[in-house]
């Protein structure tokens, strides 16, 4: 099977190179894998993730999602756009639009029209628990439904790709297993490619394959 994502020895500091985080990372990972991306706090797995998507640059290696090139400039923005969903750490959803607003942008990004997004939206927001927010400006929500309707928003535009960091940190339990079941149910009745950085080892079960992120480097990896 062909490799969806493919990081190749990559490094990336910051800081002028006084902080080094990423240190010659491989991961391969399958069209339909569904990995769970482990390790300490600090150790990388969110700037791993951004450098997947894009939207931070590495200082060498490789790095290629559906066989584009994700360090190339000019292809980043449409793989963003058309390909991949993101659930960052700390949701960066808009705080002044309703949490409906906030679902239609990446709809509307990738040439949507509101109309279009509307079904998919409802029916994300009821499954995630927060189809009643939907009119709600974010800053009023809590910071689970935040999660959640950042959930909702990624999953908008059935990305094959579907990056999340922590996505279920700011959940209570029985919300954490609920959410964590829905994303799971979701990427694999579509045979969808989930990259899912935790620190949960009980979610990490629940993938399909465990990496470890140690010293900036994947440390073991029992499904390459
Ligand atoms: N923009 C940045 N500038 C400086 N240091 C950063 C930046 N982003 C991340 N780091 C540092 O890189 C290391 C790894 O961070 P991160 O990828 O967020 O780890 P994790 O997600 O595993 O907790 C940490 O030491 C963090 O402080
Ligand atoms: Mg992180």
């Amino acid at each position: 099977m062909k490799s969806h994502v493919m990081v190749k020895d990559v490094w990336k500091s910051f800081d002028q190179g006084r902080i080094e985080v990423l240190k010659g990372v491989g991961l391969a990972v399958q069209e339909g894998g569904i990995v769970a991306l482990c390790g300490t706090s600090g150790c990388g797995k969110s700037t791993l993730l951004n450098v997947i998507s894009g939207l931070e640059e590495v200082d060498r290696g490789a790095v290629r999602v559906a066989g584009y090139d994700v360090v190339n400039e000019s292809t980043r923005v449409d793989l963003l756009r058309h390909h991949i969903g993101y659930v960052f750490q700390f949701h960066h959803l808009m705080p002044d639009l309703t949490l409906a607003e906030n679902c239609l942008v990446p709809v509307i990004a990738a040439g949507g029209s509101r109309a279009s997004g509307m079904d998919r939206m409802h029916e994300l927001a009821e499954a995630t628990g927060v189809g009643h927010r939907l009119k709600q400006r974010v800053r009023e929500l809590s910071g689970g439904e935040r999660q959640r309707g950042a959930l909702v928003r990624s999953l908008m535009n059935d990305p094959e790709l579907l990056l999340c960091d922590e996505p279920t940190g700011a959940l209570d339990e029985s919300n954490r297993e609920r959410v964590f079941d829905l994303l799971l149910d979701l990427v694999r009745a579509r045979g969808r490619t989930l990259v899912l950085a935790t620190h949960d080892p009980e979610l990490a079960r629940r993938c399909d394959r465990t990496v470890r992120m140690r010293d900036g480097r994947i440390e073991d990896d029992n499904g390459a």
